[in-house]
């Protein structure tokens, strides 16, 4: 859509305000009044318009009343637009609305591009702004503790510098199209399993170094108008209802200025508990809470208004609420140039991004050769192959995605979903748990690659045909699926069959693998799943691809990967356990409502570093079609705040390729931190033959630990040993130390 000049000029003005922290300035004020100081002050002036009734009307939902997640009505009186909200994780979920299906926030993050992640954030802006959304609840950044947990391609990973800064600039991309983004769900929400009840217990420097880290990076640098508290309890407390976590560490030492909106449904459980503890809305809401929506309570219409009047809940607090909302609205130009229903959506330009980003988050794990080869089974050399089977994973037609609210519709209809009936035993088709697939065909965009070769199918329902098809075969693909989706977590991170997911698999996919490796040592698996699988049959094959889920351009971002078209870049964003036994919780619990963080900081790759526990793949892992080189590491201190490390990097293969240099810090012993965390990356493009010389700055506050006598971080006098490497466990990372 083209965008008026006005509005870039705002943008940009506010960008700049941004950069500058001293924008507006203070007592000696010259200039005009920043696009910050005038949307407070037009705030504040509407605020002292408004009716109790009005500002009551702005803190709730009216239910599932229009289309979407959630939906306050305006005061035309006043110029406050209708707010209309929707899920958009990777793309509005919305029916029939043409939303691009862009690969999962996970693979987005796999990517370790900012750039990247910002494009990602601008395309579901303009979306959402052309279907007529104020509001996109996306996107979430809970850290993967426990990769069972079925929202884990919903989030970004399990490295609180990685996840945090990737939302910031999937944040910004979205906010800069004039619509408010929702950064969820705060915190401390890892799993599903009862997850309106369930109560994560952690230490106070846990939370601050690991999970609140990474709201804290998205939030301080993006401003979200909207975060999203979860529907977990937190060392006892709701989510919503915890009071040091919204007015004190959110409001109070962060400065956040945005909205505090809680969880759909069973976010708030008390009206007058919520709003002193800093909700400031609630969602989807009710027109009357003594009716609730769904057959569920709802506290900020009615009983809210009771609770104000009755002196409960001070009318400076209510205001405090709208105020929020309204200069929000105002900072981000919606007051002035809300959305309207009624767009549509740029399907072409959506689907070339959705594509190019399936390719860049898509990781190489492994490429050997394989027993009968000298060089790596991957790239595929097209001119060279003469047969190829394609095996599994409905790869003749699509590509799968998660569930739940960051699903996005297939808007041409589910091509393979539910291929087992109905149990007779469980009348409810509406909670039928479906995966979504894709018309993205892996195998269509491997024949157009391949037109002089014979290339077949087999379904994979049959292990010993696929075997028999694979074993005259020069190459066999095994694509291999994983369903995942909210309010599920995985019974085990097995690649699923019919016994642990009767609805969307019919055959055993382990099996699968192992037999037609065993038939054919070219075996290549093409992995579609929304966390980490097991892998008992790695040993077998000599490749393997992981590709998330890729969205709606899915199959032809693989096989651009696969013929290397694309050199793939995308590094773990998450370590892959060996075994499931390996993990910090055994098993998650049903009985059990307390979620013990025993691990304290060692959480994700510290687990397995503080443990000495082989990872099978490691956090940060990713092999690429070219070789690097790294050399010439220094460290020195740039300021008082940063550490700067410097390093050459090389491309020493024959084709372009780009790198992720990862730069991870041990500190002190007296820090008693997990063996080392991440601090800072950078990725570079390069051609054959091409070295940089590159500095990247490592910010104080990522080197300092938190001290729980103080309450704030500190910075420990004494040694840090600094490492560049390409992955967390890189035998050939450069390391040097420094004094602090
Ligand atoms: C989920 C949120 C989602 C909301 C609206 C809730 O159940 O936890 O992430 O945004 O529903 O669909």
């Amino acid at each position: 859509m083209p965008r008026p000049p006005l509005r870039a000029c705002v943008a940009s003005l506010l960008l700049l305000c941004l950069a500058l922290t001293t924008c507006g300035g203070g007592g000696d004020d010259e200039g005009p009044p920043s696009a910050e100081e005038q949307a407070e002050q037009r705030a504040s002036a509407l605020l002292t318009r408004m009716t109790l009734d009005e500002k009551i009307q702005l803190v709730h939902g009216v239910g599932f009343r229009e289309p979407g997640a959630g939906f306050i009505d305006g005061i035309p009186r006043l110029g406050v637009p209708d707010l209309a909200m929707v899920d958009s994780a990777s793309g509005i979920n919305l029916p029939d609305s043409g939303s691009t299906a862009l690969p999962a926030p996970l693979a987005l993050a796999a990517s370790w591009d900012p750039l990247l992640a910002t494009r990602y954030g601008q395309l579901i802006g303009q979306e959402l702004r052309a279907l007529g959304f104020a509001v996109g609840l996306g996107t979430g950044i809970n850290l993967t503790r426990e990769p069972r947990n079925g929202r884990t391609f919903e989030y970004m990973g399990e490295d609180p510098v990685l996840a945090g800064l990737m939302a910031a600039h999937r944040t910004e991309g979205t906010q800069g199209e004039q619509v408010i983004a929702t950064i969820k769900h705060f915190a401390l929400n890892q799993q599903e399993t009862r997850r309106y009840e369930s109560n994560s217990v952690v230490d106070e420097r846990t939370m601050r170094e690991l999970e609140l880290l990474a709201f804290e990076l998205a939030i301080k640098r993006s401003r979200p108008g909207n975060v999203m508290c979860g529907y977990n309890r937190i060392n006892g407390l709701k989510a919503c209802e915890h009071g040091g976590l919204l007015n004190g560490v959110l409001k109070q030492e962060w400065g956040y200025r945005g909205v505090v909106q809680a969880d759909w449904i069973y976010g708030i459980t008390d009206t007058v508990r919520a709003a002193l503890a800093g909700t400031d809305e609630e969602q989807p809401g009710s027109e009357d809470d003594s009716i609730g929506t769904l057959d569920v309570p709802t506290f900020f219409n009615q009983k809210l208004k009771a609770a104000v009047q009755a002196g409960q809940v001070p009318l400076a607090r209510l205001d405090d609420m709208v105020l929020r909302k309204l200069r929000t609205l105002y900072r981000i130009g919606l007051m002035d140039d809300p959305p309207r229903r009624g767009g549509s959506v740029d399907r072409a330009a959506g689907e070339a991004l959705a594509e190019h980003i399936a390719a860049q988050g898509m990781v190489l794990l492994k490429n050997s050769p394989p027993a009968d080869a000298s060089r790596p089974v991957l790239p595929l050399q097209a001119d060279a192959l003469q047969s190829v089977v394609v095996v599994g994973g409905h790869a003749d037609v699509g590509v799968i995605s998660g569930g739940g609210s960051a699903k996005v519709p297939a808007h041409d209809g589910n091509p393979v979903s539910c291929l087992q009936p109905d149990p007779p035993v469980d009348p409810r088709p509406v909670t039928r748990p479906c995966a979504i697939y894709y018309r993205s065909s892996p195998l269509e965009a491997i024949r157009t690659r391949l037109p002089q070769a014979r290339v077949q199918y087999v379904d994979g329902s049959d292990a010993a045909a696929a075997a028999a098809a694979a074993s005259s075969a020069d190459v066999a693909l095994v694509f291999a699926t994983q369903w995942t989706t909210e309010q599920r977590d995985l019974p085990s991170l097995a690649l699923p069959g019919p016994g642990s997911d009767p609805w969307n698999y019919s055959h055993d996919q382990e099996a699968l693998i192992t037999a037609v490796a065993a038939a054919n040592p070219h075996t290549v698996v093409v992995l579609q799943t929304g966390t980490a699988v097991t892998m008992p049959w790695l040993d077998a094959v000599p490749a393997v691809l992981q590709a998330w889920y890729p969205g709606i351009r899915g199959g032809p971002a693989m096989a651009q990967v696969l013929f290397g078209e694309v050199n793939p870049s995308g590094r773990l964003p998450m370590s892959f356990p060996r075994r499931e036994g390996d993990l910090p919780q055994p098993a998650i619990s049903t009985t059990d409502l307390d979620v013990v963080y025993h691990e304290g900081v060692a959480m994700g790759y510290r687990w397995f570093d503080a443990r000495g526990i082989e990872p099978l793949f490691a956090f940060g892992h990713g092999l690429s079609y070219t070789t690097f080189a790294y050399s010439m590491l220094e460290l020195s201190k740039a300021g008082p705040d940063t550490v700067a490390v410097h390093l050459r990097v090389q491309n020493t293969g024959s084709r372009a390729g780009a790198e992720v240099v990862q730069v991870y810090a041990s500190l002190p012993a007296a820090a008693g931190d997990a063996p080392q965390r991440l601090v800072a990356w950078r990725k570079v493009w390069l051609a054959p033959g091409e070295a940089r010389e590159l500095t990247v700055t490592v910010e104080r506050d990522r080197l300092a630990a938190w001290d729980t006598q103080l309450h704030q971080r500190r910075l420990l006098p004494g040694r840090y040993r600094l490492k560049a490497g390409r992955s967390s466990r890189d035998p050939d990372a450069l390391q040097a130390e420094l004094d602090l």
